[in-house]
Order: structure tokens, then sequence, then C-alpha cells
């Protein structure tokens, strides 16, 4: 027990949390764009609320749930204390700083990257998450509607934009330099994880952003019943 604790607040320890628990939300990318993805059906939203339904009451997802919070927490949490390690191995700035060649503004902005991430996945649990499964849904509304109706609110829309476009430079730095912790960099590997991880930030940025842009512009949805 004490040496699983001793690897883990060690610093190659933290970072292989943040590598580990960065996948895992990549994975859970995957799951929830292939989720949203069911709003184009163009029907009233049945097979988006049916898939909802069957995830929210289906235990293994329910697990899988649970692991994903507690991914965020520790993600989070050692995104905290990572930074602050930083900061305290560094406390004084250079006059004249060289550290920033060769890597770029989000490699060395992780931190900036994942707090408006943090903000957005807030307001989106908030939005959505809170009445579906918490609270109450307004009357009559289903999980496809209330998602309709956010997406034609101009605010909502920018937010999730903005929310999205930092989440593609959190992981145009974060999915290869995960690979980098873990131990698979050498010539043959490193290139192959930089292109995966750049295919893999434009296919979340270029899947996430339609929803609220096509449906912004009537050009989805068009068939789901509005609040
Ligand atoms: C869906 C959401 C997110 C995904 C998919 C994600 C993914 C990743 C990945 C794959 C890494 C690379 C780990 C490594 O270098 O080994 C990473 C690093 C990092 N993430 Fe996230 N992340 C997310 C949300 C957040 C949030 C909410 C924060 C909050 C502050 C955050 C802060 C950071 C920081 C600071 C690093 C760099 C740590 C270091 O210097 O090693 N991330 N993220």
């Amino acid at each position: 027990m004490n040496s699983i604790k001793q690897y883990l607040t060690s610093s190659i320890g933290k970072k292989v949390v943040m590598a580990c628990t960065g996948l895992f939300l990549c994975v859970f990318l995957l799951e929830h764009i292939y989720g949203n993805i069911l709003l184009y059906a163009g029907d009233d939203g049945a097979a988006f609320n049916e898939y909802s339904h069957s995830a929210s009451h289906n235990i293994i997802i329910r697990i899988v749930e649970f692991v994903l919070f507690g991914s965020i927490i520790a993600h989070v949490f050692q995104a905290v204390i990572i930074t602050k390690d930083n900061a305290k191995a560094r406390p004084i700035k250079y006059a004249v700083s060289t550290s920033t060649e060769g890597s770029s503004w989000f490699s060395r902005n992780m931190g900036i990257t994942g707090s408006i991430i943090l903000f957005f996945i807030v307001i989106h649990l908030y939005n959505f998450f809170l009445p579906y499964r918490i609270t109450e849904m307004p009357n009559g509304a289903t999980l496809a509607i209330i998602t309709k109706a956010a997406f034609q609110n101009v605010y909502y829309v920018l937010i999730y934009c903005v929310g999205v476009t930092f989440l593609f430079f959190h992981l145009l730095h974060g999915f290869r330099s995960a690979f980098h912790t873990l131990g698979m960099n050498n010539k043959k590997y490193t290139p192959l994880w930089k292109a995966v991880g750049t295919g893999f930030a434009l296919l979340m940025w270029l899947g996430f952003i339609s929803f609220p842009i096509l449906f912004y512009f009537n050009l989805a949805g068009n068939n789901i019943p509005s609040i």
C-alpha cells in the first residue's frame, strides 16, 4: 500500500496518472460523440433519447460513469499538483526566457486550456446531466428537445464552440504527450503518435463543433420538436 502511495506521489507516478486519466477521457469522448451523432438520425430525437436512456440504465455504463468522474477529479487534482511543482522548481522567471524555443503555445499552457475545458464541463453538466439525471426535466421535454433548445441559444453555442476549440488545443499536445509519458516514444513511434493525435484532435473538434453550428443554423434537427 505504502509503495503504491510512494509511486503515485513520485514525479513519474503523477505523470502516469495524468496520462492514463487523459487517455481514458479520450475514450469517453469517442463514446460521447457516437451518442451525439444519433441527433443526426433525421427522426424526432428517438434514437438519441433511446441511446441516452439505455446508457443511463445500464449497470456497466453506470460503473464506467463513476470511473469517468473519478478520472476527471484525479486528472484535475494532478494537474494542480504538477503545475505547482513546476512553479516551485522555477520560482523566478528568467529575464530572457529560452524555455519556449521549440515548444508550442498549447504544450506550455495545458493548465490554461484544461481550466477552460473544466469550466465548459461544469456548464455542460449543469445544462444536461443535472436536469436529466438528478433534478427534473422541463414538462414534456426529452433530452433531444433540451439539446436542440440549448443549441438555439447563441450564448450557449458560443460557449460550446470555445470549449471544444480549447479541447482541440489540449488534445493536440496531450494525446501524443500521454504516449510519450507511458514510454512509447522512439524514432518509429513518436511521428505515429503525433499524426494519430493530430487526427484525433481534429476529428473531435470537427465532430463536436458541428452540433451547435448545424442546429443553430437549422441545418440539422428539424424533425426534433422545439420546447
Ligand atoms: C475531456 C477532457 C480532457 C482530456 C481528454 C484530457 C486529456 C489529457 C491528456 C491526454 C494529457 C497528456 C498527459 C501526459 O502528458 O502524459 C493531458 C494533460 C494535461 N491536462 Fe488534460 N484532459 C482533459 C481535461 C483537463 C482538465 C479539465 C484539466 C484541468 C485543469 C486538464 C489539465 C491538464 C494539464 C495541466 C496537463 C499537463 C500535465 C503535465 O504537465 O504533464 N485537463 N490531458
